[in-house]
């Protein structure tokens, strides 16, 4: 079997490469909306938690496996566990990421809109209920959903078959510090609006009784979701990082960088969300409808709606490379002259499977699939229980395939960690994590 003849150039370069992966919609996207609906700083402290003794336990697992095994998911889980069926989850992840892209691509597509209205509609003009038309005539319109879509797919295609260096990290480098800039302007000028306090307190002072089971588990569904878990991309991904790269150094700060983006997500949109009167409780559309309209009524609030969409995008790119790219080298195997033809042709299965996604909000809004529109349904099987269910499989596979010493050896390569933190470690995958899952899982099928 051939070793990965693709590699990171530096340990920032994949450090950028992943974070870019984990900082995304999920962050910017959905935990302001969902913290604005389901209790503010409770829900945010409580993610907060789960992403460090949850997800930076996983994260450590599949940073571990890729790293050792030094292949993509499928051959890594075949290598460690020959013979068996485990490589399955490999392989789960891969359907995953695949279905994941196929709608992730559709908010993808609004963001180009948007980006692209940034730059051709004053903003300043609009009244604020003009948003919320402007926001459903965009994901309602066949058309511009399907070709936006398209265009975002294009762009991410255009990268992935860069291959790692020249595609994934050189972009990576260049869009993940613009977007901390971008995002520090933006809180700066949030947190200077009249009344900002107002959001502050929202979105860091926790009311704990707000917080119901259901909202604690979903906070569990986004920890893992922001730090793209239990697909194994992060296999995949740290199967391209040198031997003497500490990898426990790595995780900590890619959970470090996700943590601080969705900080600044929160602090970005709440203040301005209160200081003009508005509800933090819209859901989805909070980031597509309200923000703009905050937006519009502040002095160069054309470029800050630029700088937002601007960020956006980026984040949003660099997370749906890191699914493209977990297809891809499941199929490649590696082998580089396949790598160009491959991603093209996956983008096109992805484009063409996400089309009933991007019509779900016209179209097809009328065409239920329990209960639910194609993107809605598609969205709940891949997040609440697909991933949960890679994830859980992937804590259950480590210790049990990879003795203590020889993980330990692994995650202390370029690194002096202590023992107990491994110990500690060792513990919260084996059996916190599981267990967590499982209660979440029993949860959703409402056994308990
Ligand atoms: N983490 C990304 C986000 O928050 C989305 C993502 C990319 C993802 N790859 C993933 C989620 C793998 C789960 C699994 O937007």
């Amino acid at each position: 079997m051939k070793h990965n003849s693709e590699q990171w150039t530096s340990k920032i370069g994949f450090i950028l490469a992943a974070a870019g992966s984990a900082i995304g919609l999920g962050a910017i996207w959905k935990l302001p909306y969902v913290a604005g609906t389901s209790g503010g700083g409770a829900f945010f402290l409580i993610f907060i938690l789960f992403t460090l003794f949850l997800g930076l336990p996983l994260l450590l697992a599949e940073f571990t496996i890729g790293r050792y095994t030094k292949k993509e998911a499928i051959s890594a889980y075949r290598e460690i566990a020959p013979g068996t069926y485990w490589n399955w989850i490999g392989k789960l992840g891969v359907v995953t990421s695949f279905l994941l892209l196929s709608f992730y691509s559709v908010v993808g597509g609004w963001v180009v809109i948007y980006l692209f209205r940034s730059l051709t509609v004053n903003i300043q003009v609009m009244e604020t209920n003009d948003f919320g038309q402007m926001f459903s005539d965009t994901i309602s319109n066949p058309f511009l959903a399907i070709t936006a879509q398209f265009i975002f797919l294009a762009l991410t295609i255009l990268v992935v078959q860069g291959g790692i260096q020249k595609g994934i990290e050189r972009s990576s480098k260049i869009m993940m510090p613009i977007l901390f800039v971008f995002f520090t302007l933006i809180v700066i000028r949030s947190l200077t609006l009249d009344n900002s306090i107002e959001g502050i307190r929202f979105f860091l002072l926790p009311d704990f009784s707000s917080l119901t089971g259901e909202t604690t588990l979903f906070a569990i569904g986004q920890a893992f979701f922001s730090l793209s878990l239990g697909v194994s991309i992060m296999v995949t991904y740290s199967s391209y990082l040198k031997s003497e790269e500490s990898l426990v150094k790595s995780a900590t700060s890619i959970v470090s960088l996700t943590i601080f983006i969705s900080l600044l997500a929160g602090l970005a949109i709440f203040p301005a969300v209160f200081s003009f009167g508005m509800e933090p409780s819209e859901g989805p559309p909070l980031v597509f409808i309200v923000l703009p309209a905050v937006f519009s009524s502040i002095p160069l609030g054309n470029v800050f709606f630029f700088l937002f969409m601007t960020l956006l995008l980026f984040a949003t790119l660099t997370s749906a490379f890191s699914l493209l790219e977990m297809v891809v080298a499941s199929i490649t195997k590696n082998e580089g002259e396949k790598r160009r033809k491959t991603t093209v042709i996956t983008g096109i299965f992805i484009f063409i499977m996400g089309i009933p996604s991007a019509l779900s909000f016209g179209y097809l809004s009328d065409t239920l699939f329990f209960g639910n529109t194609f993107f809605d349904a598609l969205d709940y099987l891949v997040s609440n229980i697909m991933l949960p269910m890679g994830a859980l499989f992937i804590s259950l596979f480590t210790p049990r395939y990879l003795s203590k010493s020889t993980l330990f050896a692994e995650l202390r390569k370029g690194s002096r960690v202590k023992l107990y933190v491994l110990q500690i470690w060792y513990v919260l995958l084996k059996y916190v994590t599981p267990v967590a899952i499982i209660i979440a899982f029993l949860h959703v099928v409402g056994i308990i």
